[in-house]
């Protein structure tokens, strides 16, 4: 006989950035919460009160809601189910090679969950799901005893625990409004807004928010290469842009376009959700080639920069992981530059203080080191590729003495050019003003990062 189920008691399914996210959280709040996971490492490290990702402050939370019991990660889904209230499924939606969300993972914890759940319990789709796969599930369970909502997730890894904490918004779409009411009270405090709908908006909320702030990076490219044509400068551009309250300076800042673990996949899946349904969504499309050529442009400005080709030549590479402050490098920019730079004969030397043995296996031909000043020494250029304060922060003079050329190369806009030009160095970036001695004039860096963009192979 099933135990009766208890909002006060949660399982959380998948201990991964979003899983273990919001299972501690509901642990910090007094909850009583299992995460099921099925990566023996993973578990054992929760088990253990430790974090197996890196996300600023989870360490501390996760040690604490653990020692006292109320945080448990756990292998069978019954022992995980049993008794929940609400079952939140956060387990992965990776890419298929067409550029669909591939829902295996979710339908095979929900197969599972739907199992143990006693009656009135609800399952909530926390993980990034195209329109409609919440109703789908909840059909295909054979279980109309159960109320299915979706509840997406906008947490930015990085700074996960204030999100949590102080979330910008609960969402919560399903057609049962009390198990939507249930799920909308797990998180956020009496200030929290809090919208409630269907499914499929809900669905579509989560999409539509990753895929508007992507297309409004992919515009600030485009408006940085507009910059280096023209002569204007980026940062004063996305500044006067920004202080219209009805464009906001957020996700203004040019660059090398977007990565990580949700940008890239949640674009191209809404994008074939809507080509699915007969729609094609031009936008969309655009957006992510001008991310594409973004990466070839900081490759153009390094080749270029370094008189036409990279045969023998040392680059640095500082930053690895997808933005700053994780570990998580899918779909990291420095991926597919590094990857570019090898192919047309450079030696790669990267570094990053935090995504090391991450990257060591997707960049098995690039050296690997802890220390930014050992990448930099002898290198006859530097390409900023995430902006970590410490690389901001670095001894400038020492890090230009230590190389052997004078090239910087900021993918990031993130350096301040003149602390460059001041210690001799060549600084070019996203679509700034071209800054220190021999740098090309504002127009001509145009030519050298802009054009003649090298037609080398993406991995
Ligand atoms: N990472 C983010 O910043 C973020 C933000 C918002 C939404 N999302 C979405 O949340 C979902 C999860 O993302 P993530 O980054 O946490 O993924 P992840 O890959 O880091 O974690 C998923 C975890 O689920 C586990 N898992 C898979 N199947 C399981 C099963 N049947 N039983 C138990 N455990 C299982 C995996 O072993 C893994 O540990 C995705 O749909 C993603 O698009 C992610």
């Amino acid at each position: 006989m099933a135990q009766e189920p208890d909002d006060r008691v949660i399982c959380v399914i998948g201990a991964g950035y979003v899983g273990l996210v919001t299972a501690a959280g509901l642990a910090e709040l007094g909850r009583e919460v299992r995460v099921v996971e099925i990566d023996p490492e993973r578990r054992a490290a929760v088990s253990a009160g430790l974090t197996p990702i890196y996300e600023p402050g989870l360490d501390v939370m996760l040690e604490a809601v653990v020692a006292s019991g109320r945080l448990r990660a756990v292998e069978a889904m019954d022992e995980g189910v049993t008794g929940a209230g609400i079952v939140i499924v956060a387990v992965g939606t990776p890419p298929t090679r067409d550029g669909e969300a591939d829902l295996t993972q979710v339908r095979e914890a929900v197969d599972e969950a739907v199992r143990h759940a006693a009656p009135g319990t609800v399952i909530a789709i926390k993980s990034t799901v195209p329109p409609g796969t919440t109703r789908a599930l909840q059909r295909g369970s054979s279980r109309d005893d159960l109320a299915f909502v979706m509840f997406p997730e906008f947490l930015r890894e990085g700074s996960a625990l204030e999100d949590l904490r102080r979330p910008s918004r609960v969402v919560v779409g399903g057609e049962d409004a009390a198990a939507v009411s249930r799920v909308a009270a797990l998180l956020g405090g009496p200030d929290t807004t809090r919208l409630l709908c269907d499914s499929v908006s809900a669905e579509l909320i989560k999409y539509g928010s990753n895929a508007f702030l992507a297309t409004k990076i992919s515009f600030i490219n485009e408006m940085a290469q507009l910059c280096e044509l023209t002569g204007a400068d980026i940062e004063e551009v996305s500044d006067g842009m920004g202080l219209d309250p009805r464009i906001g300076r957020s996700f203004l800042s040019a660059g090398l376009g977007w990565g990580g673990s949700c940008f890239p996949k949640d674009v191209r899946a809404l994008e074939t959700s809507a080509g699915y349904h007969g729609q094609s969504f031009w936008l969309l499309k655009a957006a992510i080639e001008v991310n594409t050529q973004q990466r070839r442009r900081f490759t153009a400005k390094l080749v270029h920069g370094l008189g036409g080709s990279l045969e023998g030549r040392r680059v640095a590479i500082l930053g690895l992981a997808f933005k700053p402050f994780t570990d998580d490098m899918r779909q990291a920019p420095a991926v597919e530059v590094v990857r570019q730079l090898e192919d047309l004969g450079a030696e790669i030397v990267a570094t990053d203080p935090v995504a090391i043995d991450r990257a060591r296996p997707l960049l098995p031909r690039t050296s690997l080191v802890a220390d930014p000043y050992e990448a930099l020494t002898g290198a006859d250029a530097v390409g900023i590729v995430t902006d970590w304060p410490e690389y901001r922060d670095l001894d400038w003079g020492r890090a230009l003495g230590l190389m052997k050329g004078r090239l910087v190369v900021d993918g990031r806009n993130y350096l301040d050019g003149e602390v460059i030009a001041g210690h001799g160095g060549i600084y070019l970036s996203m679509g700034r003003r071209p800054r220190g001695p021999g740098a090309p004039l504002p127009g001509a860096a145009a030519e050298a990062g802009s054009r003649a963009v090298p037609s080398v192979p993406l991995g």
